[in-house]
């Protein structure tokens, strides 16, 4: 049995969204996590995931092991006995550890392979809180976004521990996607802003609000479909997060690369560090700013249109 999620990118309000603030996420189905379930001929289940060069047998793994503690608590509460022998194939054209959301997608992908294909029936919510407590295993503290977002497949404004809301795009616009080609996991940046937050947690409470209201303009002008006002919401929250210590050269230069080929506005996008940048643009000039990415040292780019 064959499954399938998107790779995801954060529009506004990363790190604030892990302190109760709103976000947007959308997906972005040209990079995607398959993961395909079979019956195995040999005893065990077998993984292959050629992507992170892993061949093995899910009990020789450590049990934190990110793909094993999913296979294992998929396990635990299908309450599956004997245990089948199956043969997992996992493929992602996501990168890893690079804000795109490749952790979360893999977990969706394996979790819906092994629930069809185990006629264990999940419904999305019940996938989705199956992939936030993997998603707590292995990043701290996450909001839960990453794994809302590639579960349902759809643009959504989140808020922690609140049901989801579909974002309504008024009007389709187009992201360039900038990838610095540095990994950098999301649990050492949410753990030190964390840290920045319990020194002075008065201070960085308004920086949060700050990101708040920006997530809340930007989910009015989706809405009503003014990407202008967007574009000039991005920089303001890009500037929040180089005060977080969230950016990074490489980022900076990147959002500052769009910006000057024209790019409504850009931003880091994700855990940051290192990973990804997003930059607004109008379509016509989607080519022209991948393109100065390029030149400014973005390792991929992605064009991609939230509609
Ligand atoms: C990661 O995609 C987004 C962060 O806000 C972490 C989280 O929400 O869990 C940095």
């Amino acid at each position: 049995m064959k499954a399938s999620a998107p790779g995801k990118i954060i529009l506004f309000g990363e790190h604030a969204v892990v302190y109760g603030r709103p976000a947007l996420a959308v997906p972005v189905t040209q990079i995607h996590a398959d993961v395909e379930v079979l019956d195995a001929p040999r005893s065990g289940i077998w993984i292959d995931a050629p992507d992170i060069n892993l061949h093995a047998e899910l009990n020789t793994l450590p049990s934190d092991h990110p793909i094993a503690s999913a296979i294992h608590n998929f396990l635990f509460i299908s309450r599956l006995s004997p245990f089948p022998n199956l043969d997992i194939k996992i493929a992602s054209s996501i990168p890893v550890a690079s804000g795109l959301g490749s952790g979360a997608a893999v977990t969706v992908a394996l979790v819906r392979g092994l629930s069809s294909h185990l006629k264990f029936p999940m419904s999305d919510e019940e996938v989705n809180s199956f992939a936030y407590e993997i998603e707590k295993l292995h990043h701290g503290t996450p909001s839960g976004i990453d794994n809302t977002v590639v579960t349902y497949a759809k643009p959504v404004y989140f808020v922690k521990g609140q049901p989801i809301e579909i974002l309504r795009v008024a009007k389709p616009f187009t992201i360039v996607i900038g990838d610095t080609g540095i990994s950098a996991p999301t649990k050492k940046s949410v753990g030190d802003v964390r840290k920045l937050w319990e020194a002075d947690k008065a201070k960085w409470e308004v920086m949060f609000d700050q990101v708040a209201d920006i997530a809340k303009k930007a989910r009015a002008a989706i809405e009503s479909g003014t990407s202008m006002d967007l574009g000039k919401l991005m920089n303001q929250n890009h500037a929040l997060l180089q005060e977080m210590t969230v950016s990074s050269t490489r980022l900076d230069r990147l959002v500052s690369a769009a910006r000057n080929a024209g790019a409504l506005g850009a931003k880091l996008s994700g855990g940051g560090r290192g990973g990804n940048m997003i930059a607004l643009v109008e379509r016509d000039q989607a080519e022209d700013v991948a393109r100065a990415l390029k030149e400014a040292g973005a390792k991929n780019t992605i064009i991609t249109v939230i509609a």
